[in-house]
C-alpha cells in the first residue's frame, strides 16, 4: 500500500518536473527570438555607413578558420576578426593603455594577453597566464600601468580572489626574450564570499594623482573597492546601499566612481587624493536623479565630465557631471534617448552593456547576443548586428588607440561572449 502511494508521488513529481521543464524552455526560446530592433542593418549596410576596409576584408577573406560550422553565417560587414582558442566562455577583456594588448578572463582558468599588431591578421600570438588550480574561474582582467602587468578577479566557492601578475622586463632592451609573468600580489575573500562583476582600471591624473594606475572591484553585494594597482593596497571602499550592484567604473582621470545598481538613482564618489599622491579619502559627491528604474550600465565619456546611462526604464540619459557639486548643485539631464530596440509586443528591451569610443562620438551597446552602435550626439543607430555572437555578449571595451588593419589604422571595438570567442569590429563611419 505505502509503496503503491510511494510509487505515485514520485511519478506525478516527475511529471509535473518533466512539464514545468518543457514549459519553461519553450518560454525562454519564444524570449529569445523576440527582439526585434528598430533600424534594419541591411538598409543601413546599403548606404554610406561602409567602413573603409570592408572591400578588403571581402576580396581577401581571413577568417581562415571559419571554415568550421560558422561559414554559412553571414558576415556583418563591421565584423573584423575572431580571437579563437578560448576553452570556455569568455567573461572579460581589457585593452591595454597603448591598444596594443588585449587581455582575455576565460571560464578555463586562464588568462590571455593577445598581441593585437594588425587586427586583420590570421592567427595571434598570445600569452597564456594560468590561475592557480585553487584560484577557481577568472571573471575580470584589468591593466596595471601597462601591458606587462595585470590584475585579475576569479572566483572559486570560497569567494573572489584578487590576482596581479607582472613581468620583469628583460635587461638590454632584449625584447624577444619574454619572462614569465609572476603573481606580485595577491587578496582573497576581498569581497568576502561574493563574486566580482566588474573591475576597471585607470591612470590616475587628476589633482595630485601621480598617474599610477587605480582599480575599482565591484562586487554583486552593495560593495566597491578601491586598489592601488602596483602595490595591491587597499585605497578605500565605499557601499552603494542599493541592494545589489550591477558594475562600477571610474572616470578615466581617476577623479570619480559611479555605480550603476538596483535601484535607479547613480551614486557618484570622489577620490581626494593627497599632496604625496596617496588617496586621502572617498566621498559621495553626486547621485543622478531622473531614472525610473534600475540602471543597467554606465560608462564616462573621455574626457571625464559626462557619465551615459542605460536603464530598464527604456532610456539611455547622458548627465553633465561638470558641476558645483560643493555648492550642491546637481548633476544635469543633458539628454535623453530612447532604447532603440523593442520586442514583438512592442516593449522596450534594456542594454546590458554600454561602452563609448575614443574619441568621444560612439556608443557601443549590446543585448543578449545583438551588438548595435550609436550616435553619441544624436542616439540614432549607426549599425547593428543582429547576432554578433552565438550567445551572450559578456563584456565589451573599445581599443583606446586606433589599431593596425594592413596599412590603415582603424578603431575597434572587442566583444567577448559564452560563445568561447572574443570578436574585433571596426567602427561605424558616422
Ligand atoms: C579558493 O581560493 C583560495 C585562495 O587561493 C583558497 O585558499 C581556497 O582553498 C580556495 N577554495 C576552494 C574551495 O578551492
Amino acid at each position: 500500500m505505502e509503496v503503491i502511494a510511494l510509487i505515485a508521488i514520485v511519478s506525478s513529481v516527475i511529471l509535473g518536473a518533466l512539464i514545468a521543464f518543457i514549459a519553461f524552455g519553450s518560454y525562454f526560446n519564444k524570449r529569445k527570438s523576440e527582439v526585434v530592433s528598430i533600424a534594419n542593418p541591411n538598409e543601413l549596410n546599403s548606404k554610406n555607413s561602409r567602413p573603409q576596409q570592408t572591400k578588403k576584408s571581402q576580396s581577401k577573406p581571413h577568417h581562415h578558420s571559419h571554415a568550421d560550422k560558422d561559414s554559412n553565417k553571414r558576415h556583418h560587414p563591421l565584423d573584423l576578426n575572431t580571437l579563437k582558442g578560448h576553452g570556455d566562455s569568455v567573461n572579460g577583456l581589457c585593452f591595454s593603455s597603448d591598444g596594443h594588448s588585449l587581455a582575455t578572463a576565460c571560464d578555463d582558468g586562464v588568462i590571455r594577453v593577445f598581441k593585437l599588431d594588425d587586427a586583420s591578421s590570421k592567427s595571434f600570438k598570445f600569452l597564456r597566464i594560468n590561475l592557480p588550480a585553487a584560484g577557481g574561474h577568472p571573471t575580470a582582467v584589468a591593466f596595471v600601468d601597462d601591458s606587462s602587468s595585470i590584475a585579475v578577479a576569479s572566483q572559486n566557492l570560497t569567494g573572489a580572489s584578487l590576482y596581479m601578475y607582472g613581468e620583469d622586463k628583460p635587461k638590454g632592451g632584449d625584447t624577444k626574450q619574454q619572462s614569465k609573468p609572476e603573481i606580485k600580489w595577491e587578496h582573497h575573500n576581498v569581497h568576502d564570499k561574493k563574486y566580482i562583476l566588474t573591475l576597471f582600471g585607470t591612470k590616475a591624473t587628476h589633482g595630485s594623482a601621480d598617474g599610477s594606475t587605480i582599480i575599482a572591484s565591484s562586487s554583486e553585494g552593495t560593495d566597491i573597492i578601491l586598489w592601488h594597482g602596483k602595490s595591491g593596497k587597499m585605497l578605500g571602499n565605499v557601499d552603494t546601499n542599493q541592494l545589489k550592484n550591477n558594475m562600477a567604473t571610474l572616470s578615466p582621470n581617476g577623479r570619480f566612481i559611479a555605480a550603476a545598481a538596483f535601484t535607479a538613482d547613480v551614486k557618484v564618489w570622489e577620490i581626494v587624493y593627497s599632496k604625496d599622491s596617496s588617496v586621502k579619502e572617498v566621498t559621495k559627491v553626486m547621485q543622478l536623479k531622473g531614472h525610473k528604474s534600475a540602471v543597467t550600465w554606465l560608462c564616462f565619456t573621455p574626457d571625464s565630465e559626462r557619465i551615459i546611462t542605460a536603464s530598464k526604464d527604456g532610456s539611455i540619459r547622458v548627465w553633465n557631471i561638470n558641476v558645483r557639486y560643493q555648492l550642491d548643485e546637481d548633476p544635469k539631464t543633458l539628454k535623453v534617448f530612447p532604447i532603440p530596440l523593442l520586442d514583438s509586443k512592442g516593449t522596450t528591451l534594456q542594454y546590458d552593456r554600454l561602452s563609448i569610443s575614443p574619441d568621444g562620438k560612439i556608443l557601443a551597446a549590446t543585448h543578449g547576443s545583438l551588438l548595435q552602435w550609436l550616435s553619441a550626439e544624436t542616439g540614432e543607430v549607426l549599425e547593428t548586428a543582429d547576432k554578433a555572437h552565438d550567445g551572450d555578449i559578456t563584456d565589451i571595451a573599445w581599443a583606446p588607440k586606433p589599431i593596425p588593419v594592413g596599412d590603415k589604422r582603424v578603431t575597434i571595438l572587442a566583444t567577448s561572449s559564452v560563445d568561447k570567442k572574443v570578436k574585433l569590429w571596426a567602427a561605424p563611419t558616422l
